[in-house]
């Protein structure tokens, strides 16, 4: 059924096996391939197409490890709700807890990352703020997949966006909408876990039941490109 190549899964396979993962192998990123991946994000569209996003590529190990700096101030409040029971998070449904872990290894380990871009927009344009530029981030996001990479929408850093702004001159027109960690990850592609179709889409107004999605098996489409 896929169609795509060892080297590009093709679509559907790249959409189902997008998982959020934030370990990364120390091996850096060509710079053809993160051209690549950059090029596929800008041709998401955008409101009038004004194409006002902007892309930040930090790779400089000292701002990498200021922005793992103060990914840990949100961290230590998250992880200030465990305080009396840490084995509480051992207590979460297995993807919650795996998930959990996830972060905390990317806090502690961000600067590994071999790159780290800023999604940032033009304030005051838009109607839709962020929807002008979270299709690019959806796009540099599947690219990345593509190419063997991984990324997650990783926004811990921006606890300090004054301290942010001033190390990397973004400024204060743009909005800073968030942090995407990417690098050749340690963990493997899909599947996505998520709520069924019939959950989540009605038909013909909110919380009517659509008849199609609910004799569907709750899991078996994804097996289609995977
Ligand atoms: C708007 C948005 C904000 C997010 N913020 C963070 C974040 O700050 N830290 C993080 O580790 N993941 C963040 N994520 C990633 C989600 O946690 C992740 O996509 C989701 O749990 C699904 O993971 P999966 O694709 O591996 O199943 C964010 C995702 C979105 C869309």
């Amino acid at each position: 059924m896929t169609q795509g190549t060892p080297s590009d899964p093709g679509l559907f396979a790249t959409m189902y096996s997008a998982r959020a993962l934030r370990r990364f192998k120390p091996d850096p990123i060509p710079e053809e391939v993160l051209f690549q991946v950059m090029d596929a994000a800008i041709r998401a569209p955008s409101g009038q197409n004004a194409q006002d996003w902007r892309f930040v590529l930090v790779r400089d190990p000292a701002h990498k490890a200021r922005m793992q700096e103060w990914a840990q101030i949100p961290w230590q409040r998250y992880q200030a709700r465990y305080a009396d029971r840490p084995e509480e998070i051992d207590d979460l449904p297995r993807s919650q807890r795996l998930s959990l872990r996830s972060v905390e290894y990317l806090v502690h380990h961000l600067s590994d990352a071999p790159a780290i871009v800023l999604v940032l927009g033009l304030k005051g344009r838009h109607s839709t703020p962020g929807g002008s530029a979270f299709p690019a981030v959806q796009n540099l996001l599947l690219a990345a997949r593509g190419l063997g990479l991984s990324g997650s929408i990783f926004n811990l850093p921006l606890s300090r966006e004054d301290e942010l702004r001033e190390m990397l001159g973004i400024p204060e027109n743009n909005h800073i909408y968030c942090a995407l960690p990417i690098g050749y990850p340690t963990d493997r592609h899909g599947p996505l876990g998520r709520k069924p179709v019939k959950q989540v889409v009605y038909d013909g107004g909110f919380g009517k039941r659509w008849a199609f999605a609910e004799a569907q098996p709750d899991s078996g489409w994804q097996e289609r490109w995977l």
